[in-house]
């Protein structure tokens, strides 16, 4: 016997191409359980006053629309009130819910549908397949590409304690909606972010030890379509767009049959400490590992410069102690995402002292 090989959950259904949001009725309508089960679709509140995609949402019977904010990553805690709300506000069980968004909204999306049919807080399922039940059913429609998290099997949420996703077969949405022309109004320094996740996602996957053909196949398109929109090509604004959405779609499929590495280890540490987006925190990381990831540093900062794009500088100074211990802690407490990185021995190879360095260094 081998090492037990991964039976990745799939997101079944997807729509794509430019236009495609238009069919979401279509597709919800079978699903609505009852005139008194509503849909309910968390919207990204960057639309609240941009009636185009909001006029386009379905509503009928009890539907509401719920506005959130995506200017902090999402919590365990806020996942938990709109759970709440919903359930005081409906009586029953919703038919389905519809997050329309970028990777905060996605993530919100999948861990309420998660929490309206297993009991507690979201904070008791953060980590590796620890939900029960299966969630109602739930929609993924992306407007900023790059996270991956319409594809992923898990929901990053920042707890009491940790940033951890909630990573179970159940997270994974039962239907997705690629619309490129969603992504239209993204401004050009928030693409850039969101899409050096994406490539970040397959620098990690392709130089992990966790690589396998089925990660690297989907890892090498989506790593080669990031370097077509991000560097000089022919490509027309369309173009980039649909192929942003389809590179965030691969790398999101090869990280799930791998795993993240020491980017994301130690951006997950500086979004809890010092609040920073995770497109942000994953590029400021990057710059300093060097060590680690010297092919893609070195295409990353070609991509980097020629969108112009300033790194903030300087952001762990003026840590206190116990600011520095979350840190490294949090970083550290990743296991998977070290081992994919330096191997089955990655605790000789890292410790607390040298992780703070690095940190020390941005
Ligand atoms: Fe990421």
């Amino acid at each position: 016997m081998g090492i037990p090989h991964r039976n990745m959950s799939m997101v079944p259904r997807v729509l794509f191409g430019a236009g495609s949001f238009s069919q979401l009725s279509a597709i919800l309508e079978p699903k609505r359980q009852g005139v008194k089960a509503p849909f309910v679709f968390l919207v990204d509140d960057c639309f609240a006053n941009y009636s185009d995609v909001v006029d386009q949402i379905p509503t009928s019977y009890e539907d509401r629309i719920v506005f959130v904010s995506s200017e902090e990553e999402p919590t365990t805690e806020q996942v938990d009130l709109l759970v709440q709300e919903i359930i005081l506000q409906f009586n029953s069980i919703p038919s389905g819910i519809i997050g329309i968004g970028g990777g905060s909204v996605m993530d919100l999306a999948k861990a309420v549908s998660l929490l309206l049919t297993n009991s507690g807080s979201a904070s008791d399922y953060q980590g590796w397949d620890l939900v029960q039940s299966p969630s109602v059913f739930h929609v993924g429609v992306p407007t900023i590409s790059g996270t991956g998290a319409e594809v992923s099997r898990t929901t990053v949420l920042k707890g009491p304690v940790k940033k951890l996703g909630i990573n179970s077969d159940y997270t994974t949405f039962d239907q997705v909606i690629l619309d490129p022309n969603l992504t239209i109004g993204v401004p050009a320094v928030q693409r850039f972010y969101t899409g050096m996740d994406c490539f970040i996602h397959c620098i990690e996957s392709l130089e992990g030890t966790f690589l396998n053909p089925f990660s690297r196949v989907h890892g090498e398109k989506a790593k080669s379509l990031c370097e077509a929109v991000f560097l000089p090509s022919q490509l027309s604004d369309s173009e980039k767009r649909e192929y942003l959405m389809m590179a965030s779609w691969l790398g999101g499929i090869s990280i799930a049959n791998s795993q993240v590495g020491i980017v994301h280890a130690l951006s997950y540490g500086l979004s809890f400490v010092k609040n920073i987006r995770h497109g942000v925190g994953n590029c400021i990381v990057i710059e300093h590992l060097n060590n680690y990831y010297p092919k893609g540093l070195e295409t990353f900062r070609r991509m980097r410069d020629f969108n112009e794009i300033e790194l903030p500088t300087g952001i762990c100074e003026n840590l206190s102690e116990n600011q520095w211990r979350q840190i490294t802690s949090i970083a550290l407490s990743l296991e998977p995402l070290w081992e994919n990185a330096l191997g089955k021995n990655w605790k000789s190879l890292i410790d607390e002292k040298e992780i703070r360095e690095l940190y020390e260094k941005m």
